[in-house]
């Protein structure tokens, strides 16, 4: 997967150290060379002799190494490589890369480096959340840098949440969606996937019950074929694909706000159970018993994404596609869905509890585009992905 790829890690100093040495392992297993550095925190948490021994090559350490130097300069180290990666990325560096700040090697490098760089971060869940550090992440994200994780979970410190370094399986999916070369290289891919949750008050929400398998599937195929895929996701129990921008949003107002956002593209699927209705004025306090009777919701209609996406006169993607869940009559049903939204395709599956489709692994589809109906064989819903996937390349191409 990474065969002669030549991968710059730098490792700093957190105690997700220990999890770079088993990646230097995973790069390798893929074919991939690692020049590893370690910056002076990292060398509390490894040693540069153990990373040194796994990477099978000299660790740097130093920005005013006179015999590193003499064999190669910083300058050179920094261009000398395929990709930079950084895991795991403290709070302190990636304050020091969004600043432009160079005063050890690590940051030297990453100033003075002309490849793509991803990032892993690896820090305490408050120092994630901090005002300081998602300004820093967004001025990194404009400017190019990728990111993969950071994941929520239970951390060193006894804190929970966002802030533990992604698993070296992960980062290497990320680090192979880099060099990702196929027909969809160079098309960037709006994915909407997952439900969305309606809120009634700041604890209870109205919701469906979509996992996210498919439109997660589909991403995952599209990365797969090398296009730049922006994954909008509801609340999905599936973890998103690494190797894909991630834009996470609760409600369908929301959903609708980040699609637009990541407009212009060339490509947009949309694969999320969208609620087509929103509580009119969810209450910002948490509704009580009363004696008075039982509250009453009253609904406002949700917009209608694809539809409103398939009408853009300017930023239309060339290729819409939606996805239609049926239970009766479905190429019927599917074929008028596809003129009333307006978009190209339509992925059509009969979702009646006889087929166990919904919730199931597999899935049966009928695609419907403007020359007609086609019915797909019933196959795994990864392959139904790719199958789309290759379909939508071709529509792309021509
Ligand atoms: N969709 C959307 N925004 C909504 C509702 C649906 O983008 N507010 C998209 C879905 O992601 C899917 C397609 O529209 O791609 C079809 O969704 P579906 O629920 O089957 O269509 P509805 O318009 O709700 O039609 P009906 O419930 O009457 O079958």
């Amino acid at each position: 997967m990474l065969a002669g790829k030549h991968i710059l890690l730098i490792i700093g100093g957190g105690i997700a150290a220990y999890k770079a040495l088993e990646l230097i392992r995973r790069l390798q297993d893929q074919g991939a060379s690692v020049a590893p550095v370690l910056t002076k925190a990292g060398e509390e948490f490894v040693t540069p002799l153990s990373v040194s021994a796994l990477a099978g090559a000299p660790v740097h350490r130093d920005l005013f190494d006179l015999t590193a130097e003499a064999e190669m300069g910083h300058i050179q180290l920094s261009r000398s490589a395929d990709l930079v990666v950084v895991a795991p990325a403290t709070a302190d560096l990636v304050a020091k890369m969004a600043q432009g700040l160079a005063n050890d090697l690590a940051s030297t490098l990453l100033l003075a480096t002309d490849t793509p760089v991803l990032v892993a971060p690896a820090m305490n869940v408050r120092m994630w959340e901090h005002a300081a550090t998602q300004r820093n992440i967004a001025t990194l994200k404009a400017d190019g840098i990728r990111f993969v994780g950071p994941n929520a979970g239970g951390m060193a410190c006894g804190e929970f949440g966002p802030g533990r370094m992604a698993e070296p399986d992960e980062i290497v999916a990320a680090v192979a969606a880099e060099f990702r070369d196929g027909p969809l290289s160079g098309k960037r891919i709006v994915v909407t996937s997952g439900p969305t949750h309606e809120p009634i008050d700041p604890v209870r929400y109205i919701a469906n019950s979509s996992s996210g398998a498919q439109g997660t599937a589909v991403a995952r195929a599209l990365r797969d074929l090398g296009a730049e895929v922006v994954f909008v996701t509801g609340p999905a129990t599936v973890r998103p694909p690494e190797g894909v921008e991630v834009v996470p949003v609760e409600s369908a107002l929301e959903m609708q706000a980040a699609v637009e956002a990541a407009l212009p593209a060339d490509a947009a699927v949309f694969a999320a159970a969208v609620a087509d209705w929103r509580v009119a004025s969810a209450s910002d306090r948490k509704l009580k018993k009363s004696k008075d009777g039982l509250p009453t919701l009253e609904f406002a209609e949700n917009p209608d994404i694809l539809k409103t996406v398939s009408h853009m006169t300017a930023n239309r993607p060339g290729l819409v596609v939606g996805f239609a869940a049926e239970t009766n009559d479905v190429v019927d049903n599917a074929t008028a869905k596809r003129l009333r939204k307006g978009c190209d395709w339509i992925v059509a599956n009969d979702v009646s509890p006889a087929t166990g489709i919904m919730g199931g692994s597999e899935n049966a589809v009928i695609l419907i585009t403007d020359t007609g109906a086609e019915e797909w064989p019933r196959m795994a819903k990864q392959e139904v992905a790719g199958k789309l996937a290759n379909r939508i390349a071709a529509a792309l191409d021509s």
